[in-house]
């Protein structure tokens, strides 16, 4: 379970570096945001810290990819983005992913690491360069 973990964390410390951001500051600060909080996480697995705290940051991790991807949509709607529903669409499948691991973990059980890299390809190759990016251009533009 934790070696799962720690793979999808390997992932998730990756630094932010200009080649992750979607051109637009008020959509790149929140992801950033998601960077610090996966690296608390891994500090918080490599010290040792229990299962209560480990998943304490996982929910914050939760949390703020939740509250990403609502801004976003608000900012969808406010543009009139003709793609809205389907990159909401996207959120939702992702949010749903993410919560299924969340579960897994506070089961004990978070050992298919299918879905852990199901989910870290749809967030970063998929939707972060694809689907965010998109929307920061429309946003340019509006
Ligand atoms: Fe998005």
């Amino acid at each position: 379970m934790i070696g799962d973990l720690l793979r999808w964390l390997v992932w998730c410390v990756m630094k932010w570096t200009a080649a992750l951001s979607v051109g637009n500051a008020a959509l790149d600060e929140p992801i950033q945001q998601l960077f610090s909080v996966a690296e608390r996480l891994r500090q918080a697995i490599c010290e040792g810290f229990g299962k209560v705290v480990v998943g304490k940051i996982l929910d914050e991790l939760i949390q703020y990819t939740v509250g990403h991807f609502e801004r976003e949509e608000r900012l969808m709607l406010r543009i009139e983005y003709p793609d809205y529903l389907v990159h909401k669409a996207a959120h939702d499948r992702l949010i749903n992913k993410v919560q299924y691991l969340q579960h897994c973990f506070q089961r004990g059980a978070l050992t298919q690491t299918d879905a852990l890299d199901q989910f870290i390809d749809q967030h970063l190759s998929e939707h972060l360069i694809s689907f965010d990016r998109a929307l920061a251009a429309a946003a340019m533009r509006a």
